[in-house]
């Protein structure tokens, strides 16, 4: 697990949540037992009271794995103490482009996941659990179902679970493939039946969540880590990471390097370890133009910020996010322009369409973006696409919305050139004016645009930059 790299230096995993994972034994109770596994929770229903562990929880300092990294333990303690029937989901959407550290540590290792979500349940006093898991998982969602049975089986799930008087029950639920049903108040929509459509906040699931009652909804990744917090305690936890990020996290590094994958690292590592050191650097002969640190929704970084701490503090320092831990890669053979429209193309297509702004706006964005791409727009439309960004952040009912426009506008900001000169080179590719063909070599009219462009504006009786109306 050591690797040394010239660009990277000498760069460990730390491997909590994947230690063992190489073993395909793990997969099965048997094999998990044999590594220690449900110790903690036996431990756990005889000796331990359901405060200390919650207690436990928000003093390690674990922020959620799923995106926002809100703290576990806080979430847990602001369920209600009352009888009424409360819920865990488990959030296995994963559907962000350049996420898929929880498919792994589903396949891998899904009793740790089952035993986490046990003692969290136990925990707050929840009856009723479930995996949501994203419908294209399929491998994953029947090695769940399979672990879920042997853990009946063994007693660890049910009623009156090892003779402790606690019960509770477990559903793998499958979703339909859309991103939007990861958003937690959409998941709950979705899982009881209806169009995963976001839900107003406040209130907030753990007040009012899954059929009303209070819900707690955690990551994959994050409840992955409470049985071992539970065994080991807060101030192990806290020995590895950063003060405000606590703890190991998977990172998946993917894109244009020469080893991606999932790698477990202490947070606080620097990303030119994660970038360089574990996942081998950009192919011979290229370099690095840009990454996102934190999945496709956040804000693109430079090479200049490679030697900044992964942390969700210095990720948010430099005006960017750690998200769910998914970097991606793009080198210089990436046009930064295609990659924005990607970016908004994705957006648009996953957007449930409930508010105005995010509706409007990732598709308006998509359009401008399209025109950028083949030469249509003027550098003037660059202004555009930034203050429709500016008009979505913020001002969404979610944050899908917000996830497209903080990487585009980003990406317009600190490749502002880039952009013009995609323009300029586009245009310059002009078209024929009858049969809208390509015909090379045409040099682009005033403003840069191209000449069907400039016939269109003309036509529409706009201003042409150096012509004034025509
Ligand atoms: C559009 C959208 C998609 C999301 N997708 C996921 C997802 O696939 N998995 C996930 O854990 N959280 C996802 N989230 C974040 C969840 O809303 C929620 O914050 C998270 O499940 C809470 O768990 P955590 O505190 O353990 O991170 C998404 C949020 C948004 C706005
Ligand atoms: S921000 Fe987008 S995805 Fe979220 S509720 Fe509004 S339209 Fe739906």
């Amino acid at each position: 697990m050591s690797e040394v790299n010239g660009n990277g230096g000498a760069v460990e995993e730390t491997r909590v949540l994947l230690r063992h994972a190489e073993d395909p034994k793990m997969a099965s109770l048997e094999g998990y037992e044999s590594y220690g596994g449900y110790r903690v929770l036996k431990k756990a229903l005889k000796e331990i009271e359901p405060e200390w562990i919650v207690g436990e929880l928000e003093e390690s300092g674990l922020r959620g794995r799923g995106g926002a990294g809100f703290s576990m333990g806080k979430k847990v303690s602001f369920l209600p103490h009352t009888d009424d029937a409360k819920y865990l989901c488990c959030n296995a959407d994963e559907s962000e482009p350049g996420a898929f550290k929880d498919r792994e540590l589903m396949q891998r290792n899904p009793h740790q996941l089952i035993e986490g979500m046990i003692i969290s349940s136990f925990a707050a006093s929840i009856g009723h659990a479930f995996i949501f898991i994203r419908g294209e998982y399929d491998e994953q969602a029947d090695i769940l179902d399979h672990a879920v049975e042997e853990a009946y089986e063994a007693g660890y799930l049910g009623n009156n679970i090892l003779g402790s008087g606690f019960n509770l029950e477990l559903v793998v639920h499958r979703g339909a493939g859309a991103y939007i049903c990861g958003e937690e108040t959409a998941l709950l929509d979705a899982l009881e039946g209806k169009r995963g459509n976001p839900r107003l906040k406040p209130p907030f699931p753990a007040v009012q969540g899954l059929y009303g009652g209070p819900t707690l909804i955690n990551n994959v990744e994050t409840l992955s880590n409470v049985s071992h917090i539970v065994a080991n305690g807060a101030d192990w936890f806290k020995s590895f990471g950063t003060e405000q990020s606590p703890g190991t996290k998977v990172v998946s590094v993917s894109g244009c390097v020469k080893r991606p994958g999932n790698y477990e690292v202490e947070l606080g590592v620097t990303l030119r370890d994660l970038i360089f050191g574990l996942a081998g650097g950009p192919l011979d002969g290229h370099e690095i133009k840009a990454f996102y640190p934190g999945g496709s929704s956040s804000p693109v970084l430079t090479p200049a910020e490679l030697d900044l701490p992964y942390s969700f503090e210095a990720m948010a320092e430099a005006g960017s996010m750690l998200g769910s831990g998914s970097i991606i890669v793009a080198d210089d053979s990436v046009s930064i322009p295609r990659m924005a429209k990607r970016t908004s193309k994705f957006y648009r297509h996953e957007s449930c369409g409930k508010c105005t702004p995010c509706r409007e706006g990732t598709s308006w964005t998509d359009k401008m973006l399209e025109r950028v791409c083949t030469g249509e727009a003027t550098p003037m439309d660059l202004d555009i696409i930034s203050s429709v960004q500016d008009n979505i952040m913020g001002n969404c009912l979610c944050v899908l919305g917000d996830a497209m426009a903080m990487p585009v506008s980003s990406m317009v900001k600190k490749f502002r050139d880039e952009f013009e000169e995609t323009i300029a080179e586009e245009a310059a590719k002009t078209w024929s004016f009858d049969g809208l063909e390509a015909v090379d070599g045409q040099e682009p009219g005033p403003g840069g645009m191209s000449q069907k462009t400039l016939r269109r504006e003309r036509l529409a009786g706009r201003s042409i930059p150096g012509e004034g109306v025509s």
